[in-house]
This record gives C-alpha cells, structure tokens and sequence, in this order.
C-alpha cells in the first residue's frame, strides 16, 4: 500500500499543484523507486490512498499511448525503455482516496477493502532506502522469520525523536528487536529510545480495526503508531534494522542529499557529478 494523501506542506510551492511523491531524484519520481521496491519484494498487488489534485501519480504508470508512438516513429528507442518500466500489470493499481487528511492511520484505515484478511505492506514514498537489497524485501523476510508485524527502523539523533514514531525495545537478536512499546513524536526527553520507525512495514490486518477506533493522537491526527501500539503483546511485532541508507526526502536536506547519492551511483552521471560537487567543497 502508498499512502500519498498528505499534503506536503514541507516542499510548498512545489507541491501546490503537484504531489510530492511526484517529484523526482535524479530523473525518476518518488512513487516509481516505491513500485519498484515493492515488485522486488515479490508485491504484484498495489493500492495507492490518494487526495485531492494527485491523478499525476495514476497516469504516470498509465500507457502513454501517444508519447510512445511519437518515440517508435523516432527511433528512441532508449526513451522508450524507461517508459515501458513505467506501466504495471492491467487491474493490478487500485486507488482509494482520502477525502480529508486525517493522519496516515486514517489513510491506511481507507484502505481497508484492500487489505482484507491478509498480511499488507507498507512504503511510505518519501523514505527512499539505497541498499543492495531492497529494504522491503529485507523486512519480507523477517515476516516469514517472525509471522509478525515488522517494522524497518533505524537509529536518529535523539534531538530528533520529535520528528519520528519511536521504539521502545526488549530483546535484541542480529538485526531483529523486539518492540515493547511505541510512541509517536515523543520529546527527546520522553524517548524511550532513540530507534525510529522509517516508511517501511509489513503488517497484520488487525491493525486495520485499532485504526477504525479513529483516536486523535499526535498533532490531533489519526496516527499508524498509535494503531501499530495496541497490538503489542497479542502478536510478534518486531523492529528491523534494516540494511541500507535511508533518505527522508519528505524533508528538503533529506531530499536534496538524495539527488547526489542516487547520481553517484548512475555511471552516466557520477564523473560530471563528482567534478562539480568538488567546486563546491571548501
Ligand atoms: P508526512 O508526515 O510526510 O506528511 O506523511 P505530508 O503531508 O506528506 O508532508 P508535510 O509534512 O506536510 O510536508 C507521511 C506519509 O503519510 C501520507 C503522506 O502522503 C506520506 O506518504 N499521509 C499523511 C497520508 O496519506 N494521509 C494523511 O492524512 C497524512
């Protein structure tokens, strides 16, 4: 599931009329790196929880029917590769829409036809993970390891525990914990840990009927943490530090660091890259 109903107000005026998740790294936009992690886990099934001004995101893995006749017809056939990576399988993108963004519990909440009774992902767009394997088929695993919920975590700067749902953990093994407790955005003093909850989650349905009590929690929005919480203790729940390198791109330092780690993994672009980044450096 891609929840992409939020406002972005972090990135106004570009996302005035435009979704955030449209907007690219490097030269692919973020909901298409989100595609593609979810099909390397093995998803064949997508549900994106939309709003209001997002049909961007629809069409872009739509056929470009004209676009791709103009480029056969020009002998592009480069252009036309990365276009063919663009659509999916036909009836396999349904869209529920959020008409008012309550909080992303509400939005996963919106979906819940979708879910049904079985086990769901979740990839929040604007959290992009380089690694050499794909962060959601990291936590694919632990589920089949743990039969839980799995969450993918990783450790913030414990300033930073306001901006985040946060951890409070039991036992640790390898790279699994065990989660006791959850807390959204609580003040660094408050944190029980400073272990955060990224975009990233496979979970049980049951989640969907805490989330159906539709409790305000943190900045009065119905909150996917506070939902995750209640089911500690009557099933697995575990956190994943994941391996890879995560880029908050729903944040403008976040995002703009991730333009230079995904150009200087492109062989196209790092030389050019590297060379400019050093006029740069003092
Ligand atoms: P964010 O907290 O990043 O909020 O949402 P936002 O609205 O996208 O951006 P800012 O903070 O205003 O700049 C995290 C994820 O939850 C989704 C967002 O689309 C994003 O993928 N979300 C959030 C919803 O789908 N609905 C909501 O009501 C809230």
């Amino acid at each position: 599931m891609l929840p992409v109903a939020g406002l972005g107000t972090r990135f106004l005026p570009a996302t005035k009329a435009t979704a955030k998740e449209m907007l690219p790294v490097v030269d692919k936009p973020l909901i298409q790196y989100a595609i593609e992690e979810a099909r390397a886990a093995g998803i064949e099934q997508f549900c994106m929880v939309t709003g209001r001004g997002k049909t961007a995101l629809v069409e872009h893995f739509d056929i470009a029917f004209e676009l791709e006749h103009t480029l056969r017809e020009r002998n592009r056939t480069e252009a036309l590769a990365t276009l063919e990576a663009t659509s999916v399988e036909p009836g396999s993108l349904v869209t529920v829409r959020q008409q008012v963004p309550h909080g992303l519990g509400h939005a996963i909440w919106c979906a819940r036809a979708f879910v049904g009774d079985d086990p769901f992902a979740i990839i929040l767009p604007d959290d992009l993970v380089l690694a050499d394997k794909p962060c959601l088929a990291q936590l694919a695993d632990a589920y089949l390891e743990t039969g839980g919920n799995v969450v993918a975590v990783t450790e913030v700067p414990r300033e930073h525990t306001n901006r985040y749902g946060i951890l409070k953990v039991g036992k640790t093994e390898g790279r699994l914990v065990e989660v006791t407790g959850l807390v959204e955005k609580p003040a660094p003093e408050n944190a029980p840990s400073n272990l955060s909850i990224i975009g990233r989650y496979v979970l049980l349905p049951e989640v969907i009927t805490e989330l159906a009590r539709m409790e305000r929690g943190a900045g009065n929005e119905v909150q996917l943490t506070d939902g995750m919480a209640r089911l500690i203790g009557k099933q697995p729940f575990h956190g994943l530090l994941y391996e890879g390198r995560r880029f908050d791109c729903g944040d403008k330092i976040g995002f703009l660091e991730a333009q230079i780690a995904y150009a200087l993994k492109r062989p196209d672009l790092a030389p050019a890259v590297q060379s400019f980044l050093k006029t740069y450096v003092r």
